[in-house]
């Protein structure tokens, strides 16, 4: 127990004062730069955009963006989102209204506006880029 402790320590002892030292030769998902180096530029990535949207991978998954967002604006005064999405245009728009969750506060009561929960959509649903996965994953969620 105690040569487990002194080792903790120790390692504690060599993280804290070499960093660049310990990093070398560790490649992480950044690659192998210290983390007291800047960090090489990854390449860009085209958004993928898929025509009558995502396929979704479980049944409560929020759906990927199937279209361009880099135009849209969420701060506390104005969600460009809704312009299309909500209740009032998304027929106008042919865009699919918001989920009836996104009505709901926290107790599971209906609201007449769109819950402050669900106000940040890209909190929950991103743009999808066709990449190479970085690691492997099995994850089929069904
Ligand atoms: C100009 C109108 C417009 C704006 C603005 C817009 N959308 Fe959309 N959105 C659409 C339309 C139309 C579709 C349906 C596209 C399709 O299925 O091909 C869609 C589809 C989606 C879907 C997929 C739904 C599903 O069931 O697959 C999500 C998620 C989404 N939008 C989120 C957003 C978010 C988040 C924003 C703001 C950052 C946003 N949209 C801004 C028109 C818009
Ligand atoms: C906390 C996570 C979360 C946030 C924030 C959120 N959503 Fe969703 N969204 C979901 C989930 C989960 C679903 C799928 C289940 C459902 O329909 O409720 C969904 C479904 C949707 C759908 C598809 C509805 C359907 O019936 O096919 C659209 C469109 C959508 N969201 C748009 C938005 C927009 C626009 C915003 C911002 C105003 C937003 N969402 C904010 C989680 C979220």
């Amino acid at each position: 127990m105690k040569q487990a402790v002194l080792a903790t320590m120790v390692g504690a002892v060599i993280l804290t004062q070499a960093p660049a030292a310990f990093s070398a030769g560790i490649s992480s998902l950044r690659g192998d730069n210290a983390l007291n180096a800047e960090a090489k530029a990854f390449e860009k990535a085209r958004q993928k955009k898929v025509e009558g949207g995502f396929e979704r991978n479980w049944d409560l998954q929020p759906p990927s963006i199937p279209h361009d967002i880099s135009k849209d604006r969420i701060s506390l005064q104005e969600n460009t989102c809704l312009k299309c999405h909500s209740k009032a245009n998304y027929e106008k728009e042919k865009a699919p209204e918001v989920g009836d969750s996104h009505f709901l506060d926290r107790n599971g009561k209906k609201l007449e506006k769109i819950s402050s929960r669900r106000w940040f959509c890209v909190q929950c649903h991103t743009p999808q880029a066709d990449l190479k996965p970085l690691v492997e994953n099995t994850f089929s969620g069904k």
